[in-house]
This record gives C-alpha cells, sequence and structure tokens, in this order.
C-alpha cells in the first residue's frame, strides 16, 4: 500500500523521492499546495517552481481538484510542518471549477455542509467525525470479539414490530395506485411479495436472543429504523444500533458490559485518532467563545472524555431519579415544563438535570414502571403494589441523554404471555419467540446502544445529523 499523508508527516522520515494523490486544499503564491489524503487534518505541503508551468495549468490547480504529485520529500523550510515536498511535478487528474466547488478554504455552516454532504468529507470537521466513526466501530467489534460473543447479521426486512412501538417503515412490492383489496375493504397482503405485511427493522433484539438461547454470548450492528417523526438533533430515521445479548446475565452483568464497552470503545477512538479528538476539542472551545461564560462547559471535550473512562458511572434506581427531581430546584420552581411524578416516562430535560447538573457524569437509571415499558423486559419480583417495575436500564449521558436502552428479559413463559396478553401482542405470530422460553429457557439480558448518539459523544458534535454520512430524517431522503 502506498504510504499516506499521515505516516510521511508523523515518521519526519526524509530524502526520498515520493509520489502523491490527493485533494487540494489551498494553493497560494502560484508556489504552494496544501495536499490532503483524507488520512489526517494536517497537508502535506508540495512546493512547486512557479516558472516549470504555463499560465493555463497553474489555474487549474484549485481548491477540491484531485492531483497527483512527484518530487522529494525534505525537512520543512517553513513553519508548520516537519516536511514538505519540493520541486513537485503536478499532474492534474481531476478539475475543480474554482467557482462552482461549494466547499471553499473559509468556515461553512453546518446546514450548507449538511446541503452538501457530497462533497463534507472534505472538510477538516468532517474528516475527523468520519475517522473516529469508524474507530468507534471497529472498537465496538473488537471489545465483543476479545470476550468470544458471536457477531449476528439480524434480518432488515421483518414481520414483527420488536418495541411494539408501532413507528415502522412498510415494505411491499405492491402497486400503489391499484392497491389489491380484500372483500372487507382491506388491502390485501397475500398478495404482496412476501404473502403479509412486512416492514424495516426497528429492532434486532428478538432475533438476538434466539441466537443467545444457542451460542451464549451474541451481539448485532446494523441498521435500524423508526418512522418516529422526530425532528431533534438525537433522532434519525435511519440509524445504527448494537445490540449484544447475554445468557446467564441478569441486569447487574448487563450495566457492567454496556459500561466496560463505552469505556473500551471510547479510549480505543483516542488512541487511535488523538489528532482528530484535539481538532475537534479545539473547534468547540472556539464554538463556545461566542457564548456567555456561565454557559460553557467546565471541561473540554477531551478532558470530559477522560472523565468518563476515570470514573464509575451512578447507578440509581427509578424511583430515586424521581425522588430527587422532586427535590430539584427546576421542580420546585415550576421550570420543568413536563409533569413529574411516579409512573411518567422521564422527559429530556429530566434525563439532563439528572446527568448534567446533579450527578455531572454518566448515569444508569434501573427498574422503570412496567407499564412505560416493552413486554419483554423481566417483571420485578416484590414490588410495592401499585408500583410494579420492570429490570430495564437505560444509560444517560452529558449532553446526549439516553445513549443505551437495555433490560433483563422475561424468561419465565407464563409470565411473559400473561404480559403479551395484557399488552394485546398476538402470541401465534411470535411463537417461535416464545419457543426459547418453551424449549431451555434461562436467565438472560441485553441492550441497545444507539451508535450515532456514541459518536457524537465521543466528537462533541451537536447534531447527529453531522455524525452520520447521510442523513435520513423526516423530510430528507437525499443522496
Ligand atoms: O431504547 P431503544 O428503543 O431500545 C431497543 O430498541 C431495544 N430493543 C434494545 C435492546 O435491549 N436490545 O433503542 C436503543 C438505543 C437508544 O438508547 C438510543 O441510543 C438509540 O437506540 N436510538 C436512536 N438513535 C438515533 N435515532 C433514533 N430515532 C433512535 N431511537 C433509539
Ligand atoms: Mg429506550
Amino acid at each position: 500500500m502506498q504510504k499516506r499523508i499521515k505516516e510521511i508527516l508523523s515518521s519526519g522520515e526524509k530524502d526520498y523521492d515520493f509520489e502523491i494523490k490527493g485533494w487540494v486544499r489551498t494553493f497560494r503564491s502560484n508556489r504552494f499546495i496544501a495536499l490532503n489524503d483524507g488520512s489526517t487534518n494536517n497537508n502535506l505541503q508540495i512546493v512547486i517552481n512557479t516558472d516549470d508551468y504555463d499560465e493555463a495549468t497553474l489555474k487549474r490547480i484549485n481548491t477540491g481538484a484531485c492531483i497527483k504529485a512527484s518530487g522529494k520529500i525534505i525537512e520543512s523550510q517553513g513553519k508548520g510542518q516537519s516536511v514538505e515536498m519540493t520541486d513537485a511535478k503536478v499532474e492534474i487528474l481531476g478539475d475543480s471549477h474554482a467557482d462552482a466547488y461549494p466547499i471553499q478554504p473559509k468556515k461553512h455552516s453546518m446546514e450548507f455542509l449538511r446541503e452538501n454532504a457530497h462533497l463534507r468529507f472534505r472538510t477538516n470537521t468532517f474528516g475527523s467525525v468520519f475517522r473516529l466513526r469508524n474507530a468507534i466501530s471497529f472498537g465496538i467489534h473488537k471489545f465483543f470479539q476479545e470476550q468470544n460473543f458471536i457477531y449476528m447479521h439480524s434480518p432488515i426486512i421483518t414481520a414483527s414490530d420488536a418495541e411494539g412501538a408501532g413507528e415502522m417503515f412498510r415494505v411491499t412490492t405492491l402497486d400503489m395506485k391499484d392497491t389489491p383489496m380484500t372483500e372487507d375493504g382491506k388491502v390485501d397482503y397475500k398478495q404482496d411479495f412476501f404473502e403479509g405485511e412486512t416492514n424495516l427493522t426497528v429492532s434486532g433484539q428478538l432475533e438476538a436472543e434466539l441466537a443467545a438461547m444457542a451460542f451464549s454470548n451474541v451481539y448485532t450492528f446494523g441498521p435500524t429504523f423508526r418512522a418516529e417523526n422526530s425532528n431533534t438533533t438525537r433522532h434519525l430515521a435511519e440509524f445504527w444500533m448494537i445490540e449484544p445479548e447475554m445468557a446467564f446475565c441478569d441486569i447487574h452483568g448487563d450495566m457492567d458490559c454496556a459500561e466496560n464497552m463505552l469505556k473500551y470503545v471510547i479510549k480505543y477512538a483516542m488512541e487511535q485518532h488523538p489528532d482528530d479528538i484535539e481538532f475537534l476539542t479545539q473547534r468547540l472551545v472556539n464554538e463556545e467563545k461566542t457564548k456567555p461564560q456561565n454557559e460553557r462547559s467546565e471541561l473540554n471535550l477531551q478532558e470530559k472524555l477522560h472523565f468518563v473512562l476515570e470514573n464509575d458511572f451512578e447507578r440509581i434506581t427509578y424511583t430515586e431519579a424521581i425522588e430527587i427531581l422532586m427535590q430539584s430546584k427546576p421542580y420546585k420552581k415550576k421550570k420543568f415544563k413536563f409533569e413529574v411524578k411516579w409512573g411518567i416516562d422521564l422527559q429530556s430535560e429530566h434525563e439532563r438535570y439528572l446527568v448534567e447538573k446533579h450527578f455531572k457524569k454518566p448515569v444508569i437509571v434501573i427498574d422503570y414502571p412496567k407499564d412505560i415499558k416493552a413486554f419483554y423486559m423481566r417483571q420485578n419480583d416484590n414490588c410495592e403494589p401499585g408500583r410494579e417495575t420492570v429490570a430495564a436500564m437505560d444509560i444517560l449521558a452529558p449532553g446526549i441523554g439516553e445513549i443505551v436502552g437495555g433490560s433483563q428479559r422475561e424468561e419465565r413463559l407464563d409470565k411473559l404471555e400473561q404480559r403479551m396478553d395484557e399488552m394485546d401482542i398476538p402470541k401465534e405470530e411470535m411463537s417461535w419467540y416464545l419457543d426459547t422460553r418453551r424449549f431451555g429457557t434461562c436467565e438472560h439480558a441485553g441492550f441497545g446502544l444507539g451508535f450515532e448518539r456514541l459518536v457524537q459523544f465521543v466528537t462533541g458534535m451537536g447534531n447527529i445529523r453531522d455524525v452520520i454520512p447521510f442523513p435520513r430524517t423526516p423530510g430528507n431522503c437525499e443522496f
């Protein structure tokens, strides 16, 4: 493999001939090209002898152009880099029209770059974000593989609604203009490709549970889809989720696994790309300079990540969380928009208070009310009447909110069937799931990590649309 710019700059090796290909970031004084090949935000300085080139060729060395440069790597004569290429012969591989190229060497707004998502990879911010996204993804596999988890591919098209939330994208080959109908006026899915109703998966959990009942420890890592109309900085219609599922594991083992994984992966990404973390840290510091002092964060990105690595996550029950909220200043001063009382689903403002104001670190909340959680979660024994809870856990991260959602699963067939009846979930359609409880059931637990929310946490990016190459959100499916 060809040496990349990152290696050329970091090795500091000099006095050798080299040929490099990349994209021009800037060209100044008709002599100095800043060349980037995506391996780092640091450019290789290419120095040409202006006299060797005619006017027309010089005009083609523009921001965004793809070039090949051959010359000698020497100790840099200028400041800011260890080595540079001198006496370079430049060949233009792909022109970039100066006036038409949208990504100019200046600060662009995030909105503008989102509209030009096909070109934003070529900016420093997105270079750093997507190199880190890659490292985080690899780090996740590394963590699980080192512990002998089996990577399991769960299906993308499915007939089940794992979360029972009903926010699914339908999959069909039926003709929308001439939809076949049954006699009683319903769409006749019998004539559809799969001879039944199907949708894109919202979670691979139920299938992962089936596999865990054979391999003991498995994980999925794939795209999931939710048609929830949430236009927020934390929601995507298409996002990636990591879902481990572990046999012989209870809610405490589940929390340990999630906390260890998050720490492992954050550390791994920081070790792989210290320069990118440094760049993004500085970017946020600059961004915060526009804010009043009291709104700026106490820790910068780098310090925040170190803090997370070095401290235990706080673990509290839902009931404790509600008590803390009811003792809080914003509650007493009626500053919360949503009501606080036992039984509510914690709203983002509540989660933020717990994490950012009260504990100032990641918090794991367990034992949520049964009525606000999915049917498959294990019902806790010995609950106070009227305050039935399930062995669920959510990890809340500073600046993000819920990053992980998981639970111990209901392994007792009778309890599970009873819960499905109460929630009107048709047992016949789920008999394959119930079979695991009929044949060799055991204690097991798992969780789902929202991959983009983790990437947001590591990169400090404020909007989830800026950590996935081509975001899908309500009203937007471009590229
Ligand atoms: O809490 P959720 O809905 O849990 C499940 O899907 C379970 N089946 C997981 C399991 O136990 N195996 O989603 C899990 C995580 C959330 O904590 C959040 O980080 C992320 O997925 N998430 C989203 N990320 C981006 N956009 C969305 N619309 C998301 N919805 C959930
Ligand atoms: Mg959740």
